[in-house]
């Protein structure tokens, strides 16, 4: 259950200082503020979870097409992780995404983000694909697995 007081909502543009601090902690290669900006005034699906002092704490950016969604980017404040956050965030950004009318919905994920699949399996996504030398890594490059959840089936409880 979402803590007292916090919430999911769409995010504005004024969210990026925010969304910026978290996504440097987030990732090893993480969207600049300008791809953040340009993210926030385009008609991706953006939110925010914020706390109970409306400080954002997580957040997540989807893609919308007519049946499939993609899932571009989900994250949590370091600080406030494995608490649950992560998966009531997503689940919410799910809900949403379904009441929009999407039936699937894709990610990538670097085979190196142990937390990341592990949360992805346990909400029932499958691993479809594998994408070789994705992404830019400290190495070189480095596979993405692709993952899809068919947003039909009921969610578990
Ligand atoms: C992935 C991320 C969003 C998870 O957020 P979180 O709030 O810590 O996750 P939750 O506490 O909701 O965990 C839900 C489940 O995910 C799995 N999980 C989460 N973190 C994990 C970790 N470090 N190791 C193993 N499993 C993990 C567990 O199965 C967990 O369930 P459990 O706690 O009941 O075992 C967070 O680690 C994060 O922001 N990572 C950096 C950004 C990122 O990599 N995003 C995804 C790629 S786009």
């Amino acid at each position: 259950m979402m803590p007292s007081g916090w919430r999911v909502r769409p995010a504005r543009f004024n969210d990026a200082e925010a969304m910026l601090a978290i996504e440097q902690r987030a990732h090893s290669h993480p969207w600049s503020r300008k791809q953040l900006e340009e993210i926030l005034d385009s008609d991706h699906a953006v939110w925010v979870l914020e706390d109970a002092d409306a400080r954002c704490m997580g957040y997540a950016v989807l893609m919308l097409a007519v049946d499939d969604t993609d899932l571009l980017n989900i994250a949590i404040e370091p600080q406030c992780r494995r608490r649950g956050l992560g998966r009531l965030l997503l689940r919410e950004v799910l809900d949403r995404v379904r009441e929009r009318g999407a039936l699937r919905c894709f990610l990538e994920v670097r085979v190196s983000n142990i937390a990341a699949i592990a949360l992805y399996r346990r909400e029932g996504f499958t691993e479809v694909g594998r994408r070789r030398d994705y992404y830019p890594s400290r190495q070189g490059r480095e596979d993405a697995l692709v993952m899809c959840l068919e947003l039909s089936v009921e969610e578990k409880a």
